[in-house]
């Protein structure tokens, strides 16, 4: 194996399937979750995923990241938008995220427009259904490889 990553989900994602199927497409946490399992198996990368609805949750869940995974892949829902407390969160570690949406933030309603947390993130992925999780791991991957390289 070469690492270990973690896919972070937040609020309201545990109703993926159900919820704005025509914003966030039918497949389910539990599909997209072994979706993004399967591919990086092939990558030889571990995977733990773990959903919250709770903000000091999710916070913790960064905090511990650090010294056990490599990276995190973090849909961060609707805090993307105001939680300046996951924002901290993730620049009080040096675990490298990767923020991603399903759907495209910037064609949405003008509240969806703004990220308080890109800043803090290695990069932002958005707008490319489920698959944006893969996108988001394949960006980390490379991050990491390019890292142990410098
Ligand atoms: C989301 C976009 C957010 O604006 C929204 O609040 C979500 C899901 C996405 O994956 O497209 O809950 O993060």
């Amino acid at each position: 194996m070469k690492g270990k990553l973690l896919v972070l989900h937040g609020p309201n994602l545990n109703r993926l399937g159900k919820r704005e199927p025509e914003v966030y497409g039918k497949q389910t946490l539990a599909e997209i979750n072994a979706e993004i399992e399967k591919f990086l198996q092939q990558e030889q990368y571990q995977m733990q995923n773990y959903q919250s609805n709770i903000e000091g949750e999710l916070i913790e869940q960064i905090h511990n990241a650090e010294g056990e995974y490599d990276g995190i892949v973090f849909n961060p829902g609707a805090f993307t938008h105001y939680s300046i407390a996951l924002r901290d969160a993730i620049s009080s570690v040096t675990v490298p995220v990767i923020e991603v949406h399903l759907s495209n933030i910037y064609n949405r309603e003008e509240f969806r427009h703004h990220s308080v947390l890109s800043a803090v993130c290695v990069g932002q992925i958005t707008g490319f259904g489920a698959h944006s999780y893969i996108l988001g791991c394949i960006g980390l991957i490379q991050y990491l490889q390019q890292k142990c390289k410098l």
